[in-house]
């Protein structure tokens, strides 16, 4: 390790994002009652230009009406390109009360862009009184923001999360594909006559997870636009966890018991996880940095590989008993 150490992110539940349009007010409780860990009410691209005044008010009044439980509540403001996100972000700051935990900015491109927001806000925080310190959420969904992502990742305290955004990131990068993430029909491999689809999404999660690990930022997959597919959506989510994702984002209520099975730990990962601390302990006691554990090495290495999925568990837990 460094002499720097690597910060610890916010112990939070981040295993599925929810997203709902601003303007359809009828999704807002059935929201609310879902299973998943983070709300995204959304102000910027669910909603049309001619809606985002009144979706503006339907999300305030969400906010602050409707019983959101323990669930991180975020609202994505319209980006910094765009005429609404400063009246997104003074409406929000004015208007709805504490219960709001988190701004999601979209398609960031470089640090100053979260540095305006954090300046708007934070004077507003302080002419309203704001007791409750907003946190922000970043999403990556063009070249700009990966040539960018640790400045992005280091630019603000505020700063607890980080989404990929698969759809807004190929137009950007002028991929040639429609598809919203998941494998992609010309983006394979031969051997013989063989075809192996390779994951094109794979180095831009790579470069989004070292960055917020390097800051201490939860990092996100984002949207599986293909809801039909739940076999792919899972395939995705495995990917992503692999890599080091904590959650991902659904876009309709049934990609969400996805997203939480996926980013649970499962009863046989901890199992093994806490096997693997024992048996190093015991090689301690022994007096050895190394062992074998049903035919493997482990080394101390392993222990910190262990603990990573013994403390999310935890973590899950923790937070689902203190909500029952
Ligand atoms: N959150 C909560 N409930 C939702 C929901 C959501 N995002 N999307 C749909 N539902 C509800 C529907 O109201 C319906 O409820 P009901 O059984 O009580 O009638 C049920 O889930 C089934 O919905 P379905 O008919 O399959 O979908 P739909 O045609 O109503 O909506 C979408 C499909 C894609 C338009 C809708 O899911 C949606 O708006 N998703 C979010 C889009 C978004 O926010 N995009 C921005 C981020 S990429
Ligand atoms: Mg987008």
């Amino acid at each position: 390790m460094s002499f720097r150490l690597q910060p610890t992110p916010v112990a939070r539940p981040n295993r599925c994002q929810l997203f709902g349009p601003g303007s359809n007010t009828k999704l807002h409780p059935k929201m609310a009652a879902s299973t998943a860990d983070v709300i995204n009410l959304d102000l910027e691209d669910s909603v049309s230009p001619s809606d985002k005044d009144s979706a503006r008010s339907n999300v305030v009044k969400a906010i602050n009406t409707i019983d959101w439980g323990t669930k991180t509540l975020s609202v994505r403001i319209n980006g910094l390109d765009t005429p609404y996100w400063y009246r997104d972000v003074v409406d929000l700051l004015e208007q709805a009360g504490d219960r709001l935990d988190q701004i999601m900015i979209p398609k960031v491109g470089c640090a100053a862009d979260i540095y305006a927001v954090d300046a708007l806000v934070t004077a507003i925080e302080i002419a309203k009184g704001r007791t409750k310190r907003i946190s922000f959420e970043v999403i990556i969904e063009s070249a700009a923001g990966l040539a960018h992502v640790e400045e992005i990742a280091a630019s603000s305290p505020r700063l607890q999360a980080m989404s990929l955004g698969a759809a807004d990131f190929a137009a950007s990068m002028g991929m040639q594909t429609t598809g919203i993430g998941g494998t992609q029909e010309n983006y394979y491999m031969l051997h013989g006559k063989t075809r192996h689809y390779s994951d094109p999404w794979h180095w831009a999660q790579t470069a989004i997870v070292a960055a917020c690990r390097t800051h201490g930022i939860l990092p996100v997959d984002g949207p599986f636009g293909n809801f039909s597919d739940d076999e792919g959506y899972r395939a995705q989510a495995r990917r992503s966890a692999t890599l080091g994702m904590v959650g991902k984002w659904a876009i309709h209520p049934k990609q969400i018991a996805l997203a939480n099975e996926v980013f649970t730990p499962s009863i046989e990962a901890v199992a093994e996880a806490r096997e693997i601390i024992t048996a190093m302990e015991d090689a301690k006691a022994r007096g050895e940095g190394a062992t074998t554990y049903k035919g493997r090495l482990i080394d101390i290495a392993s222990i910190k590989q262990a603990e990573v999925i013994v403390k999310l568990s935890e973590m899950i837990t923790v937070k689902f008993i203190s909500s029952i």
